[in-house]
């Protein structure tokens, strides 16, 4: 059975001349937006904000900011390095932003100034090729494991969590990409989407899955055990933000629940992401960053008003003590695998998959 491409209907990320434009995902799923990025402090906004997220394509933008920096008329060593430090203090869990900078590092520093900005734009460009190809080959690998389940069942019920989806990425997606496989396959499958308060990122992946015409339906994320008790998950799937080298995975806050409930009901539980996201330098998961994004995400809401606009509700008074770790790290010993665009390995045998990264 060979799956058709899945192409983004609107770019996450795209170049326009000398600037770049994104989906401005804090508005979404109300409006679908564009927004312009013409600076490097545009694009260090752009991530720190969240007008894009998603572990890929942050990588992808933070290579951009590096093309707007150099764009400016300045490729010299201070303001390459500037532009490193800027956007490497923007977000701390996601590898692929280190991985994306460190690339763009290895191209341009060698080059003379002059010969920067350009080699920077076409340096980006192919790290969001990149990552698009990754996203279809993770789709490809991971398929197999949801035709034998449809194939046993007559269909298959995937449960995931944030948004691992296009929306993340410069392609398919990566959790998402085998979801989207299996559809365009004619695979009847069905997504559980747990909302993932507090920015409730479920609500993108519900929003993308309709989009696509993927049945779907939204849980609180407290729903998530029940379910899986109940026999009514047969796989769990969600992407990462960095993977150890003991495949210790971090993932957005309410992963480790999921994949807890789902060993404890025998229901596996999967990774999907590309090499981008794998930090073989990090041990283990002890070793990972998780970002703490503060109080006002817990004690306020985003919604849509009656007419339909983005708008931010209090649902507890400022005041109340609340903290908000944006990610969590499950531990390799719950991961039945790690869907990656090399293929799928156990989450202690990354390396097998990566023999260039030592061991
Ligand atoms: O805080 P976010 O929305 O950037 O977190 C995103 C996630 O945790 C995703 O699951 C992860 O980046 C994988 S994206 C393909």
């Amino acid at each position: 059975m060979t799956a058709t491409r899945f192409t983004q209907p609107v770019p996450t990320l795209c170049r326009d001349r000398d600037s770049v434009l994104i989906l401005d995902q804090t508005r979404l799923p109300w409006r679908c937006e564009q927004r312009r990025l013409s600076t490097l402090d545009d694009a260090a906004e752009a991530i720190r904000a969240m007008w894009v997220r998603g572990a890929p394509l942050i990588g992808g933008t933070a290579a951009y900011g590096v093309a707007l920096a150099l764009g400016g008329g300045d490729a010299s060593d201070a303001a390459l390095a500037h532009a490193h430090r800027c956007l490497s203090a923007t977000r701390p869990t996601a590898v692929n932003l280190q991985w994306a900078l460190a690339r763009m590092q290895g191209r341009l520093q060698p080059l003379p100034p002059a010969a920067r900005a350009e080699a920077a734009w076409a340096e980006a460009a192919a790290i969001c090729a990149d990552d698009d190809a990754c996203c279809e080959a993770i789709g490809l690998h991971g398929l197999p494991l949801l035709q034998a389940i449809a194939e046993r069942r007559g269909k298959v019920r995937v449960m995931t969590h944030c948004n691992a989806g296009w929306l993340a990425t410069l392609g398919a997606g990566t959790a998402l990409a085998p979801v989207y496989a299996a559809h365009l396959a004619g695979i009847a499958v069905e997504v559980w989407v747990s909302e993932t308060r507090p920015r409730n990122q479920g609500l993108l992946t519900a929003w993308e899955l309709s989009e696509a015409g993927v049945p779907h339906t939204l849980i609180a994320d407290n729903a998530a055990g029940l379910l899986l008790m109940r026999g009514e998950v047969d796989i769990v799937i969600t992407g990462a933000d960095r993977i150890a080298a003991n495949g210790d995975s971090a993932n957005k806050v309410g992963t480790y629940l999921k994949a807890l409930a789902a060993h404890a009901s025998g229901v596996p539980f999967y990774i999907a992401a590309p090499h981008s996201t794998l930090d073989f330098a990090c041990a283990d998961g002890a070793a990972i960053p998780i970002e703490d994004r503060g109080a006002a995400e817990v004690c306020r809401i985003r919604a849509a008003g009656a007419d339909g606009e983005p708008v931010e509700l209090q649902l507890a008074p400022d005041s109340t003590a609340a903290v908000n770790p944006a990610f969590d790290v499950t531990p390799a010993g719950l991961i039945a695998g790690i869907i990656t665009e090399r293929g799928i390995a156990p989450p202690n045998a990354l390396h097998s998959l990566y023999p260039e990264a030592g061991s």
